[in-house]
């Protein structure tokens, strides 16, 4: 089998040769002299980019790639029949266009919960406690304590919005600090009930010291964030998203900055993901960032959509893309296939 891999950084390519021996059997090869290729190519999947694949079985292809229409159409006469996403969501593959063509997709639902929830909390602090500003002052000889101070989060209430695989993941690391963990969901996440209390959204914005986003971005969570849940939150609260930047309406999240309502703000995603103001980093682009403005106060903290990038998650992610090539080898259904 021959896949050809869109959008290669050294680590993909570190994590997928790691553990290509070990499926190379089932993916057509003999054991010792593996018939399965992956080709990595630096440019992202796009119509343009497309026409390289001729010869493929598979591509493979991530959040940023464009599975459109058109690419998909293109990817059809070169003769591939699978795409592989190596990352969960799949908003950006045309499904319709997909099933027309008889292309399969397949996904890697949930990698690693613990990577992203154990980088909400590594903001959460490095927020409360203004690690970054120390970080710098200290390089800089300066050992004062000025503008450093936060507050205990033991017995502290943490708010977590969203109780599935990564909020549950962040109430359990709450509760290990001591903190009064509330919650709220659509759906209660039962394996939660002995520490975790589920309240209106109303309640959580009200009474939470800490509030993190954990639930998906879709209509009904769109700025779910904005002027008036913000105007309903405690003074002094930390906000941390690790979710999806559009969960929060940025100019509104500047308005309540402006009004003194946060301790502190951290961010792993923010609205101006597509295209990164920080890959295509320009001083044009930057000047109208929005995000650039998020920047210059001094208790906004921001990081460049990280959470999922450990070892574990970059294994896992691996493994299960090529579990998902062996699957559709052997003409398995998946509860990894996109339908
Ligand atoms: P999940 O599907 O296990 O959990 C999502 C939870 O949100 C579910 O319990 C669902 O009932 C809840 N929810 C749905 N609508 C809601 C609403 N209107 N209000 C409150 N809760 C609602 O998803 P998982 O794996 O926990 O991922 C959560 C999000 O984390 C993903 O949607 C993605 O945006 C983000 N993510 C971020 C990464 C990063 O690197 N920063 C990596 C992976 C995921």
């Amino acid at each position: 089998m021959k896949i050809l891999f869109y959008d290669t950084k050294n680590y993909d390519k570190e994590s997928f040769e790691a553990i290509l021996p070990k499926f190379a059997k089932a993916l057509g090869g003999n054991g010792a002299e593996p018939d399965v290729t992956i080709e990595y190519v630096k440019s992202d999947l796009d119509p343009r980019t497309a026409r390289m694949a001729e010869g493929f079985d598979a591509v493979c292809a991530f959040v940023s790639s464009d599975v459109g229409e058109k690419t998909l159409t293109i990817l059809k006469e070169k003769g591939v029949g699978l795409v592989l996403m190596r990352c969960a969501g799949f908003n950006n593959v045309d499904m319709a266009k997909a099933k027309e063509l008889e292309i399969r997709v397949m996904r890697v639902p949930g990698y690693s919960p613990e990577a992203v929830a154990e980088h909400a909390m590594a903001l959460a602090l490095a927020s409360n406690r203004r690690l970054y500003k120390a970080y710098n002052k200290v390089r800089e000889n300066d050992f004062s304590l000025n503008g450093l101070m936060g507050f205990n989060l033991y017995q502290k209430t943490a708010g977590i919005i969203g109780t599935g695989k990564i909020g549950a993941a962040m109430c359990r690391i709450c509760h290990g600090f001591g903190m009064k963990v509330i919650a709220y969901d659509v759906y209660q996440n039962e394996s939660l009930k002995d520490f975790v209390t589920y309240v209106t959204l109303g309640e959580l914005l009200a009474q939470s010291d800490l509030i993190s986003l954990h639930c998906p971005l879709m209509d009904s969570t769109y700025h779910l964030i904005n002027i008036d849940t913000i105007k309903k939150m405690k003074d002094g609260v930390i906000l941390v998203n690790t979710s999806r930047g559009a969960l929060v309406k940025t100019e509104d999240l500047i308005m309540g900055i402006r009004m003194h309502k946060f301790a502190g703000v951290a961010l792993d995603v923010y609205e101006e993901e597509t295209p990164n103001v920080f890959e295509n980093r320009s001083d044009e682009i930057l000047e109208h960032s929005i995000t650039a403005r998020l920047l210059s106060f001094p208790n906004v903290m921001i990081t460049s959509h990280q959470g999922f990038f450990t070892r574990e998650a970059l294994e896992a992610i691996a493994e299960t893309t090529l579990q998902n090539a062996c699957d559709y080898v052997e003409g398995k259904e998946s509860p990894n296939d996109v339908k």
